[in-house]
């Protein structure tokens, strides 16, 4: 057991480079995102070969509302589209299918996609993939500090009683362990609103790929980076 190589229990990934990658081709944007699609996929299958429990992708920013309407509107299509496509496939590979952020704010028939395939994908015990939908911490935050707030009026939790677990207890990612390993494709070294509270002792790896160009090596190249990595939780070894 001694030698084997450490594998991170949850993988974030900040699919970064999707316009960068169709401009240098002379493409629309969408097709970055279309291309973005194949890698989610090959992301999965290097993930489950790996053993990596929990992968999240942050898919939809709350400060991605402001691209063109075109754009966003394409997104939506495209995400809508790809669930619906993938389900079957999902299940047979086992993997379960949930959400952070918050879900309201889309259409109905997008809201409704999410759950059925939540829903179907319920039984999944291979991996997790968390899609990180009209997401970002500070709202995350926000929303959760709101929760503590009014639990605090209603006289059901003290204000003493206010620690770590219960902060992290209210957030989206409640079910979920907290990311080793934070990955950012396109060479940009920035968070970006992203699992702000859940990244305090992630590892950061910041491959030059653009998102459309990850692939199963590009993973297994991260997971060797992490490997190498000393991980000490503010402690001394
Ligand atoms: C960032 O690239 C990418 C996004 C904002 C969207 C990523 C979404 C997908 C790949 C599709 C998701 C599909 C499912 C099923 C969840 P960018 O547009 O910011 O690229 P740029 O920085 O080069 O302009």
């Amino acid at each position: 057991m001694k030698n084997e190589k450490p594998i991170p229990q949850h993988v974030a990934i900040i699919m970064d480079g999707n316009g960068r990658w169709a401009k240098q081709r002379g493409k629309e944007r969408s097709e970055g995102h279309i291309a973005g699609v194949e890698s989610i996929r090959a992301t999965l299958r290097a993930a489950q070969k790996h053993g990596v429990k929990y992968v999240t992708f942050y898919a939809f920013s709350t400060e991605n509302w402001g691209r063109p309407t075109a754009e966003v509107d394409a997104l939506m299509e495209l995400m809508c589209y790809s669930v619906i496509n993938e389900t079957p496939e999902l299940i047979k590979q086992g993997v379960r299918v949930r959400t952070i952020g918050d879900r309201s704010r889309f259409s109905e028939k997008v809201q409704q996609h999410l759950a059925k395939i939540e829903q179907e994908t319920a039984e999944g015990q291979t991996l997790t993939m968390i899609l990180a939908l009209n997401y970002s911490s500070r709202d995350e935050l926000r929303r959760s500090f709101r929760q503590l707030a009014e639990a605090v009026k209603q006289g059901e939790i003290q204000p003493e009683e206010i620690n770590e677990q219960r902060i992290s207890a209210m957030l989206d990612t409640a079910a979920y362990p907290d990311p080793d390993l934070v990955i950012r494709t396109s060479g940009e070294q920035r968070l970006s609103n992203f699992l702000l509270w859940q990244s305090a002792y992630a590892e950061f790896y910041f491959p030059e790929v653009h998102w459309p160009d990850f692939n199963e090596e590009e993973f297994e190249r991260a997971l060797e980076v992490y490997a190498g990595r000393d991980r000490r939780f503010g402690l001394v070894k």
